[in-house]
């Protein structure tokens, strides 16, 4: 049966660190996949996670299941990190958090979900969008549309087209929204612009699925939910895709939440009773350590404003980059305009690299970016790689 299978195309983002990794090249830069790297180039594992794991090892008292939602304590605290401690959601208790393996995880739970229950639902996503968003939901056999995002130059927010693109989408479709930190483009919404979105989606009765894998790499924990908290309305549904692996720094811990706001907290009890049949027929419950760190840190008064320092120096040193690489490319190519990228948010920009470009940027200089818009990983630029990486981006430009 298996000779007759084609090779499929290696993945868009991580099949390129795969090819990074066969580079022999001891000059290349690998900024494709979303990871976080320190001045040093390296992917530190933070102190409060570090700290949080030897509490957990000494206090371990056996490794048995999870329930199929996963740890209520971890559901509490993602709870408060999406919405604020004292939000009305939490209080009239109509929120139900699944933990799951990533946010991928939540991603695909919250797409089996929709498929079963409605099935006729289409989910729209800016373009562009993360390559994997479109790929999660057609797998889980849901339509998947697209509406308008950014402008021509892919440099800025299209804001007028996105929300008459908004506008013309049928009621009871869903409609998918990064919260901060939009991968691949680094374009975000102001807080203004999202109060006019969520007016949108909610008189033309759209559901709100919102991926919010970067919460703290923007502006700051809070600042970076502004678009969340305009979206989260007395009495409106939302479904809600976290991530812990990038303000973590938990990646291969797959740590991820999926979070369903419904009007009521009975249709939040049916509605967490129909996930549960969606996650025990996928992977039956999570994994515990992960999501055991981060219920632990977020807990811990001490922990968790280690934590927040953590997370404020990492979002500052992406922000450093961005600044260096903007004034290192005015200085190799003063005709070309990065100015853009300088107020940029989270990990990702589009750097306007061709595909043509992107192939030999790879193939020549061993410099790694996603294609579609050459996305590049800011938070993978160093003092040591800005050199090379600029010349070899300002050489493929000219
Ligand atoms: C990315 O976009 O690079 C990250 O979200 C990692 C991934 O799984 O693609």
């Amino acid at each position: 049966m298996f000779d007759s299978l084609a090779f499929a195309p290696p993945d868009s983002i991580l099949g390129l660190t795969e090819a990074f990794r066969k580079d022999p090249n001891p000059r290349k830069i690998n900024l494709s996949v979303g990871v976080f790297k320190d001045a040093a180039g390296s992917t530190p594992i933070l102190r409060s996670v570090k700290e949080a794991e030897r509490r957990l090892l000494d206090a371990e008292q056996n490794k048995g299941y999870l329930p199929i939602e996963g740890h209520p304590e971890y559901a509490a605290r993602v709870q408060e990190l999406l919405f604020g401690s004292a939000h009305e959601i939490q209080s009239s208790r109509r929120a139900v958090t699944a933990q799951t393996p990533g946010g991928t995880g939540a991603l695909r739970v919250a797409a089996d979900f929709l498929r079963k229950h409605f099935p006729h639902a289409t989910v729209w996503h800016s373009k562009p969008t993360w390559a994997n968003h479109p790929a999660i939901f057609a797998a889980a056999g849901l339509g998947v549309q697209s509406y308008a995002y950014i402008d021509g130059a892919n440099q800025a927010l299209d804001f007028p087209a996105m929300l008459a693109a908004l506008g013309e989408i049928p009621r009871g479709d869903v409609v998918l929204l990064h919260a901060c930190c939009h991968n691949p483009t680094g374009i975000d919404p102001t807080p203004e612009q999202w109060q006019e979105i969520a007016a949108v989606v909610h008189e033309r009765g759209l559901l709100p699925l919102v991926d919010f894998a970067y919460q703290g790499f923007g502006d700051g924990l809070v600042e970076d939910a502004a678009g969340l908290a305009a979206l989260a309305r007395p009495g409106k549904e939302l479904l809600i895709c976290s991530s812990y692996s990038k303000n973590f720094g938990l990646y291969g811990e797959r740590v991820g939440a999926l979070t369903l706001v419904a009007d009521s907290p009975e249709s939040a009890e049916r509605a967490l009773s129909q996930l549960r049949v969606a996650i025990r027929t996928n992977y039956s419950n999570p994994p515990t350590h992960g999501a055991a760190i981060v219920a632990t840190v977020l807990s811990d008064r001490e922990l968790r404003s280690d934590w927040e320092t953590e997370l404020a120096a990492m979002r500052e040193r992406i922000h450093a980059m961005r600044q260096l690489f903007v004034r290192t490319m005015k200085s190799k190519a003063p005709q070309l305009d990065f100015s853009f990228l300088g107020s940029q948010k989270g990990m990702f920009s589009f750097s306007g690299l061709s595909n043509l470009q992107v192939d030999e940027l790879r193939t020549k200089h061993s410099v790694y970016v996603v294609g579609n818009g050459g996305r590049i990983n800011v938070a993978g630029i160093t003092e040591q790689n800005i050199d090379p990486l600029t010349t070899a981006i300002a050489a493929v430009l000219q």
